[in-house]
């Protein structure tokens, strides 16, 4: 795998996405996107229900494929790696947090989290360690020995992110995480991605229809007719005031 030194988690250029639908018009959703990321950064994208935003983070997660354009993950070029290389992008690069969180129904908020590094081949005592630290993270380790029925929406939501934790993802992409979820619970979830992102490096991708949300991040892109534009947010104003 070439790796190339960049400052960028993401760079898309031209990127166009159609859906083939037997007996149907095809749907064109991106139509030639260019977007860019920096490392560690914390991101919204928002846009119309529809207009592409969990296509795109299947793609960029490399769980969809494109029609044309390129992709670029951390300096890699997603189109030169072999299927092998692929996979292995997939489970050291990047943690999907979906809207329904996902979590295993018949194991612990702890085995939950402690999954992923087991298949990672971690050691038991290593993952038990990792688990617990990663609870700790997201302040639901008084609850490890729940399952996930047991737990609220916003505690599901806060077990689902320690588990996207243990992949040591460099980039987390979270699909409307505070779609289910109360206004304050849904604030502190962003507040954790914010820390996490902060102060872990951590590259944070949410997807909000959320504008609350959305104003905690760095950064806000909006999805709309298959191109993104970058929304003046008062944080990038002020930002960009402060470069001048
Ligand atoms: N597998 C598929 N085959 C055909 N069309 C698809 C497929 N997946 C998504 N689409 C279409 O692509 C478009 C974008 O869908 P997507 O789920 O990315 O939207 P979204 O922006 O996430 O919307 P929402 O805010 O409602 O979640 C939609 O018009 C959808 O119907
Ligand atoms: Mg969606």
């Amino acid at each position: 795998m070439v790796k190339s030194k960049t400052e960028l988690a993401i760079k898309t250029e031209n990127l166009v996405k159609n859906f083939e639908v037997q007996g149907s018009d095809s749907v064109h959703v991106l139509t030639g996107m260019n977007l860019e990321i920096k490392r560690g950064e914390f991101v919204a994208i928002m846009g119309p229900s529809g207009s592409g935003k969990s296509t795109l983070v299947n793609i960029l997660s490399t769980l969809e494929t494109i029609t044309s354009g390129k992709v670029n993950i951390n300096g890699v070029l997603l189109k030169d790696l072999t299927t092998e290389e692929l996979l292995t992008l997939r489970r050291s690069h990047s943690a999907i947090i979906f809207q329904n969180f996902a979590l295993i129904d018949y194991l612990t908020a702890f085995e939950n989290v402690k999954l992923p590094m087991i298949v990672r081949g971690i050691s038991h005592q290593e993952a038990d360690v990792k688990a617990t630290e990663f609870l700790e993270t997201v302040n639901l380790y008084a609850r490890k020995d729940h399952l996930p029925e047991e737990l609220s929406g916003g505690e599901q939501q806060r077990v689902a992110i320690a588990r996207a934790l243990a992949h040591e993802p460099k980039i987390i992409y979270a699909d409307e995480p505070t779609g289910n979820l109360d206004v304050v619970t849904g604030m502190k979830i962003i507040q954790l991605f914010k820390d996490i992102s902060h102060n872990m490096g951590i590259t944070v991708i949410i997807v909000t229809h959320d504008h609350n949300a959305a104003s905690e991040t760095d950064r806000i892109y909006i999805l709309q007719e298959g191109k993104m534009r970058e929304e003046k947010s008062k944080k990038s104003m002020k930002r960009s005031s402060k470069k001048r």
